[in-house]
């Protein structure tokens, strides 16, 4: 899978129907020749490729001079290598410039853990092979690893990089991307997501213009604002037909990726840490570590990408634990009872719950501590046993007599101002040392888990109360951004590492609690969707996806997911219609919900009679197709930001049996139905939905007709449909 030229000194590292090529210059440093289809040949340079300019004094054998239309695989810093650098190293002589070169590569079968990372993995070793390529900045004595994993089965591509100071100086690492490559004379468009609480992963379509664009968070989390997943694709690009080219960042912190056009059309992707605050000091031996970016390539159009995506994400980063696990239907109380309920209410809503075939009950917010608004309590992860009307293991085991699994709800990483554990410790709290004013967010601030007494602190804690109530599932939350970001724990050189160090204590933590508790479920949350990312999947095999769950919204939020995440990390749940103005039928709220994890998110007391007695078809419609949404493939057919029809289809990897769901999110008065053309399908094969017999190939190519069964807005049909 991966080749090299010793004369050419050339790289080229095939993934599936994929190359990605480029080679150490004469004089060491890395140059990016190629990212496309598969290629057959070694001979790139030959070609042509690698010694475009812009300089008219062009010569190949001298110090580069008009390198700036050059393509680069790494960029060094500071060395007339024009465009946003992809490290920056001040040395010990206080100056910035970076310029590693090549020294040695080895090839191996398989792929390294990345040491308190959440990274990609295989099985056997036999699924992908690793570069690893040495490079040295002679002058400062660093070094850089640059990992490269390509796999058999994917047209993708995992990287990362280590860097290490092997001089006799201390260092302080400025800037480090996982991944950097440059595209030449392309036009073209850049997709990303971004958005707000309750709107999350927003589409975004748009011509790449000249200078330097940066879609990132610099807050300490993923964040609503913009996600980690961007896609660079050529204009004509659509769901079927072009080049894509997608990056995700395995990592829920601080990110950015940065677009860089220079006026020769040559255009460059960087992907890592968000250079902004962060810096990281490293003595004489010590190294850093890049959390892991992946590239992925689809020759198919977007669809085909985003199905790559997903395969990766199932195959590649959730614990294999729930790769193919059934998620259980669960009902959460939040919606249902915000931080009132008491012993009898969430009983009588177990009761219903299991009366209409819901597998596990959730407690949300508002058990421990003196939580009874969200100012209070966080980070006394002790029952409140006079709201609660008893013991954790009383109430679990009472959940469990009624013949459901049980849940609960933490915020591990924050703490409330008005708690025990802030009394005790105000130095823990994330803050700058010496500065009094702290933004105060959510009425809460962030635990200081750069520091590993603090998340050893919150461990002891948590496990009390998961081994006292024997949890089945936990909803991992996480409500505020991280501000004045600043420890008490670490000395003033090593204070721009705090960021990423929290995010090591996060991962610490939930890998703990995975290694100890490896059948709970756990769901990762972050005000809704703001931490939606591969990093916390690696975890959690499900995230919730927006706390706005009504369903036209969710149409939008769920397909910007969609993009790079599989329905089966997507947290979604039928809940009470959000908006008095705007009614959706449950059996749409349930259609929407279903392209997700699935549960209830409402007190099922107070639905109306006809619309409970619905819950339980919609139950028994999980069990007979949800494994298609799990594993199937998925293809959006529509737009919800331009079509008032929006529908998708889920199809069997064998392309046996498929579900088509179609939303008419508007009624037209003379709206008389359509023909959606089906994707996925066996041209060849018959496909029946019990009444109507059909090939694939009408499916595809003269489509199914689809129109509502009465007048109104947000109706719905879903289709299953199985090969004859
Ligand atoms: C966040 C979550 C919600 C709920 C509340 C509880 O907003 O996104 O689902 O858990 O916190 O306070």
């Amino acid at each position: 899978m991966i080749h090299f030229d010793e004369k050419e000194r050339l790289f080229r590292i095939d993934a599936k129907d994929v190359s990605y090529v480029f080679f150490a210059a004469a004089n060491g440093r890395l140059r990016h020749l190629y990212w496309g289809p598969q290629l057959d040949t070694m001979d790139l340079r030959n070609l042509g490729i690698a010694d475009y300019t812009c300089s008219p004094n062009f010569n190949p054998d001298d110090n580069e001079a008009g390198r700036g239309a050059y393509s680069w695989e790494f960029a060094g810093n500071d060395i007339g290598t024009r465009g946003v650098p992809t490290a920056i190293v001040r040395n010990a002589d206080g100056n910035t410039t970076t310029d590693p070169r090549y020294v040695s590569h080895r090839i191996y079968a398989g792929k390294p853990r990345l040491e308190g990372l959440p990274a990609t993995f295989v099985d056997s070793p036999e699924e992908c092979e690793t570069l690893e390529i040495t490079m040295l900045d002679e002058a400062t004595k660093v070094e850089f690893l640059l990992r490269y994993t390509a796999f058999r089965d994917l047209p993708i591509i995992a990287r990362s990089v280590v860097v290490t100071n092997k001089g006799d100086a201390p260092v302080e690492l400025q800037k480090i991307m996982s991944l950097t490559t440059d595209f030449r004379h392309q036009e073209f468009d850049v997709i990303y997501f971004d958005g707000y609480w309750g709107k999350e992963r927003t589409y975004h379509r748009e011509r790449v213009q000249g200078g330097l664009k940066i879609m990132g968070a610099d807050s300490g989390y993923t964040s609503h604002r913009m996600n980690s997943s961007v896609i660079l694709c050529d204009p004509t690009t659509t769901e079927e037909f072009g080049r894509a080219y997608g990056v995700l960042f395995v990592y829920s912190g601080k990110f950015a990726v940065e677009v860089d056009q220079c006026c020769m059309y040559r255009t460059r992707l960087n992907l890592g840490i968000h250079p902004m605050g962060f810096t990281w000091h490293l003595e004489p031996g010590e190294s850093f570590q890049s959390p892991e970016a992946l590239q992925a390539f689809s020759n198919e159009g977007l669809g085909a990408l985003s199905r790559s995506w997903h395969d990766l994400i199932r195959q590649h980063i959730i614990n294999p634990r729930w790769r193919t696990a059934p998620r259980p239907i669960l009902c959460n109380n939040w919606e249902a009872m915000h931080f009132n309920f008491s012993r009898e209410k969430l009983v009588t809503l177990a009761k219903t719950a299991k009366a209409h075939g819901i597998e596990m009950l959730v407690l949300d917010d508002g058990w421990f501590g003196k939580r009874d608004n969200d100012q209070t309590g966080l980070g006394d992860w002790y029952t409140n046993t006079t709201k609660v009307g008893c013991t954790m293991g009383e109430l679990a085991d009472e959940i469990r007599s009624l013949g459901l699994k049980f849940g609960l709800w933490f915020e591990p990483e924050m703490v409330s101002e008005d708690s025990d554990l802030y009394r005790a410790h105000p130095d823990w709290a994330i803050q700058v040392p010496n500065r009094s004013s702290k933004t105060f967010w959510r009425y809460q601030y962030m635990l200081d888990f750069s520091r590993k007494e603090v998340v050893d602190y919150v461990y002891e804690m948590i496990i009390k109360v998961i081994d006292e109530a024997k949890l089945d599932y936990m909803k991992w939350d996480a409500n505020r951004e991280m501000t004045e970001v600043g420890s008490y724990g670490w000395p003033a050189e090593r204070q721009g590492e705090i960021a990423h160090r929290f995010m090591l204590g996060v991962y610490d933590l939930y890998q703990r609690l995975v290694n100890r508790y490896p059948n709970m479920l756990i769901e990762g949350c972050s005000s809704g969707g703001g931490r939606f990312d591969a990093g916390i999947l690696y975890y959690s095999p499900q995230i919730w996806t927006s706390d706005n769950s009504d369903a036209f919204n969710r149409l939008a939020i769920q397909y910007g997911t969609s993009f790079a995440y599989p329905c089966s990390s997507m947290g979604a749940h039928v809940a009470r219609n959000w908006f008095a103005e705007r009614y959706s039928p449950v059996e749409t709220r349930a259609a929407v919900a279903f392209s997700g994890t699935f549960g209830y998110e409402l007190d099922l007391n107070q639905m109306p009679p006809e619309e409970l007695a619905q819950v339980d078809g919609q139950v028994e419609f999980y069990h007979k197709y949800h494994h298609l949404v799990e594993q199937g493939d998925y293809y959006r057919l529509a737009n919800p930001f331009k079509d008032e029809t929006v529908s998708w289809m889920h199809v069997a990897k064998d392309k046996s049996e498929f579900l088509l769901t179609v939303v008419f999110t508007r009624w037209d008065a003379s709206y008389s139905g359509e023909n959606i053309l089906l994707r996925g399908l066996d041209l060849d094969a018959k496909y029946t939905d019990g009444t109507k017999t059909w090939t694939g190939r009408v499916l595809t190519y003269a489509g199914i007709s689809v129109k509502p069964s009465r007048f109104g807005d947000m109706l719905s049909i879903v289709i299953h449909g199985t090969r004859v």
